[in-house]
């Protein structure tokens, strides 16, 4: 995220018009992320407005899927059903995108692999687990933030 980016989402929200940070920000289609029940502007505890990264039902239990976030690769899975973690794609090795594969997340570059519940090395040369991205599910919504 670019500095302009972030001062323009902090002074939409001093706005109070989430649908129109979300909009400018390019961080969702769905308006109504970031927007609790009451219509006010829901923050994650770092003060950011969450993004939504996915469809908890287009997640299959079990597995993962590929989204972007922020225009960058990212990977979800649900282990247990209604649990979601989300990981950055970027490979730890020497940074190419990580791929959903059989069983794990796999590096086309060097196959390094990777445990979908865990983001952790099953097999090297990557030298540490992907880089896990905080999320938590709302209303069958996958959102950015703890
Ligand atoms: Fe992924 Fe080398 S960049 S294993």
């Amino acid at each position: 995220m670019t500095p302009a980016t972030d001062l323009s989402r902090r002074a939409l929200l001093l706005i109070g018009s989430a649908g129109t940070a979300a909009a400018l920000a390019g961080c969702s289609t769905d308006a109504s992320a970031g927007v609790d029940a009451g219509g006010q502007t829901a923050t994650t505890p770092d003060g950011s407005v969450p993004q939504e990264v996915a469809k908890l039902a287009d997640i299959p239990v079990g597995g993962s899927i590929s989204a972007t976030l922020d225009g960058k690769p990212i990977l979800v899975s649900q282990p247990n059903e209604g649990s979601v973690i989300a990981f950055s794609a970027i490979c730890t090795h020497q940074g190419c995108v990580v791929k959903l594969g059989n069983g794990g997340f796999d590096c086309p570059c060097h196959q390094s692999r990777f445990d979908t519940a865990t983001g952790e090395v099953l097999d090297g040369p990557a030298p540490s687990p992907l880089e896990k991205i905080p999320v938590h599910v709302t209303g069958g919504v996958v959102l950015t933030g703890a």
